[in-house]
């Protein structure tokens, strides 16, 4: 296999046109030293040495399991919390004239940044949770444009009724308080507020994971319908594969602070090559059950190492058939590179297997 490590300069000369860009970024928590750990402290490796881009109009899934820096990626771009280093660009498209400014989000200043975020917006697993619960909604989303804006009130009023029809609900619902919603009206109101000051970047942290199959998928149609309309870029966060397929392009695997494989959805599923993924493929479930009765889950065995003392070599060696017999796979991280079609892995030892 023709293999190319990724640069920075591989992923700006062949053509795309993404809006986020992150290069080498890398988040360590320090805990503090407590009862347990001695005078010494310790850094939790969060994320560890990842880049990526989002492309415009296109959504970018991350993958992994629980604890492997996929929302600590995403609050890194926000600047919800502080990388430790790497770079993290910005590319903002002018409506009027097409010209792209490019900006740095690392290097901006506190005001230039609180700007920014009505360009760059999340949308949590309950985004409806952080909205003060004396407010109707239509107070709450009101108070965003008042904040962000100069809009005057009736011109605020029609704004926050049509974010509400917008996301599906009726403009009514504005006089009501966040306890009265279900869980799939909550989501609405807060893709609602998300879209208030016209974003062109929205991260959705598992937006859909405490909704029953039904409601998710009504969110998820709703999603892809104000893609579509809004001309969206989506960097979408989700532990659900099929939740994943369903509407994400391109998707990037998550370990232990890393990518270890990354490609278009439908050729991530057809042929995954890392023992990781393998792994996870096998163990979501397939529509047809005749299918289903016939696959092997491959299970991982042992733990995940701690992300406060991660191994030398590959970070999934520990849990990797292949790789517990193999020398390089513990001294020389396998850096993740291109097989020549975009599919990105990090392995020295890939291989693909078909497991859906
Ligand atoms: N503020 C913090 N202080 C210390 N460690 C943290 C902090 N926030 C996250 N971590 C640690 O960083 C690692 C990555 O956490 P993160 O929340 O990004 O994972 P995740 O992939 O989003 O998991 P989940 O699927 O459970 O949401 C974990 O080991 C977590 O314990
Ligand atoms: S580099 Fe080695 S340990 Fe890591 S996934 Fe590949 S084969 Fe397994
Ligand atoms: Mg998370």
């Amino acid at each position: 296999m023709c293999s190319v490590a990724v640069t920075p300069d591989s992923y700006e000369s062949n053509g795309s046109d993404p809006v986020v860009s992150i290069r080498h970024l890398v988040k360590e928590f320090q805990l503090g030293s407590g009862l347990f750990s001695g005078s010494q402290k310790q850094l939790v490796s969060a994320v560890a040495d990842v880049s990526f881009d989002v492309e415009r109009g296109r959504t970018l899934g991350i993958v992994g399991e629980s604890g492997c820096g996929k929302s600590t990626t995403a609050r890194c771009i926000l600047r919800l919390v502080e990388p430790t280093s790497g770079e993290i660009i910005y590319r903002k498209l002018s409506p009027t004239n097409g010209a792209i400014d490019e900006i740095d989000i690392r290097e901006i200043s506190d005001s230039e940044l609180r700007h920014l975020r009505s360009d760059l917006q999340i949308v949590f697993q309950d985004p409806v949770a952080s909205f003060n619960p004396r407010m109707t909604v239509g107070a709450s989303i009101s108070e965003i444009l008042v904040v962000n804006t100069d809009m005057p009130r009736p011109e605020r009023e029609d704004r926050t009724q049509e974010l509400l029809t917008l996301v599906g609900l009726d403009s009514g619902h504005s006089q009501r308080y966040p306890h009265e919603f279900s869980g799939g009206q909550r989501q609405r109101i807060g893709v609602a507020r998300a879209l208030a000051l016209h974003p062109s970047f929205i991260i959705c942290d598992e937006p859909v994971s405490a909704l029953d199959v039904s409601i998710q998928a009504q969110v998820l149609n709703l999603l892809l319908e104000l893609q579509q309309e809004l001309g969206l870029t989506y960097l979408f966060i989700s532990h659900d594969l099929a939740v994943v397929r369903q509407v994400c392009d391109d998707v990037a695997v998550m370990y232990l602070g890393k990518i270890v494989e990354q490609a278009p959805v439908e050729k991530l599923f057809a042929e995954p090559n890392h023992p990781y993924t393998h792994a996870l493929l096998s163990a979501a479930p397939v529509a047809n059950p005749k299918k289903q009765r016939g696959r092997t889950r491959l299970l991982l065995e042992g733990d995940a190492p701690s992300p406060i003392d991660p191994p030398l070599g590959c970070r999934f060696q520990s849990r990797c058939e292949i790789g517990r017999s193999k020398d390089l796979c513990h001294e020389a991280e396998p850096p993740l590179a291109d097989n020549g079609d975009g599919h990105l892995v990090a392995c020295h030892f890939p291989e693909v297997k078909s497991v859906i």
